[in-house]
């Protein structure tokens, strides 16, 4: 079950946390992984790991933010592999990891606005726009997008602008998902809790406590689940929102 053999996925943002973990798991079913970060460096670290374990790979450095960027990354992924059949966006910029960045709307000053929804929101829809005329065409594609609780309900930690852009992915996903539900591709979100990279300050072990299950999410979680979403036995599956939150939001 769920193998990948022959597939080829791009997943955006792998050079460390959650999308490094998703690109092991699709390399360890078989597929060919195309890893993407902005910092090359990342992506050529991850790709490492994914070959040693006896997995195919290959870094491809772009700004998901960039459509002219993302299309010439798209098509050096599809010169080194082919045609991409699994698109996983993945990549974001706050809401947990290192990158993570609490602020109050009120403080917030109005020229940060436009990056939570530029990378959340326009990166997913230029790496869409990149690989779905092709996957139409071949009549086969799994669009998976990681978004977040923050996008699906309301905190008052100061991530305001940053659930906005999870929640528009949703949406566009879903729309989306509609639209070439007719052609062989499914689109479906992965909707994540608290991941195990927030780090372990004593705010950290706090919500530890909270949660349900005892423990905080990890990128071997994430990974099951786009493996899933990413297989022939899920062609059934689109427009949904997974839940990979052990429990903590309850859609
Ligand atoms: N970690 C959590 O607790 C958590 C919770 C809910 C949702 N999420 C979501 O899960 C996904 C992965 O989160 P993470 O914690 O692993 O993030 P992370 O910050 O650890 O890693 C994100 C990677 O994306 C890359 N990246 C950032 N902007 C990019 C761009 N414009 N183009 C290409 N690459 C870019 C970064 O260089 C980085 O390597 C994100 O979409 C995040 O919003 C994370």
């Amino acid at each position: 079950m769920f193998d990948l053999e022959g597939r080829v996925a791009l997943v955006t943002g792998a050079g460390q946390g959650m999308g490094v973990g998703i690109a092991r798991a699709l390399a360890g079913q078989g597929a060919r992984v195309a890893v993407n970060d902005l910092i090359e460096e990342r992506a050529k670290q991850a790709v490492e790991q994914i070959l040693a374990a006896g997995g195919k790979a290959v870094p491809v450095a772009f700004d998901v933010t960039r459509l002219g960027e993302v299309e010439t990354g798209v098509a050096r992924v599809a010169e080194a592999f082919g045609p991409v059949d699994v698109l996983v966006n993945n990549a974001g910029n706050a809401g947990g990891g290192p990158s993570m960045k609490l602020m109050q709307f009120r403080e917030m000053p109005v020229t940060e606005w436009r990056r939570f929804v530029d990378v959340n929101l326009y990166g997913p829809a230029n790496c869409c726009k990149a690989v779905l005329d092709g996957m139409c065409e071949r009549g086969f594609g799994r669009i998976i997008t990681i978004s977040s609780g923050a996008g699906q309900t309301g905190l008052p930690i100061g991530i305001s602008l940053y659930g906005a852009g999870k929640s528009a992915a949703i949406g566009f996903q879903r729309h989306l998902a509609m639209e070439v539900a007719g052609n062989g591709v499914t689109v479906n979100t992965v909707s994540l809790g608290l991941m195990s990279n927030v780090g372990d300050s004593e705010e950290v072990q706090g919500l530890v406590a909270t949660q349900p299950t005892g423990r905080l999410g990890t990128p071997e979680d994430v990974g099951a689940a786009v493996v899933y979403l990413a297989s022939d036995e899920a062609s059934w599956v689109t427009g949904q929102v997974l839940g990979v939150n052990g429990g903590t939001f309850l859609a």
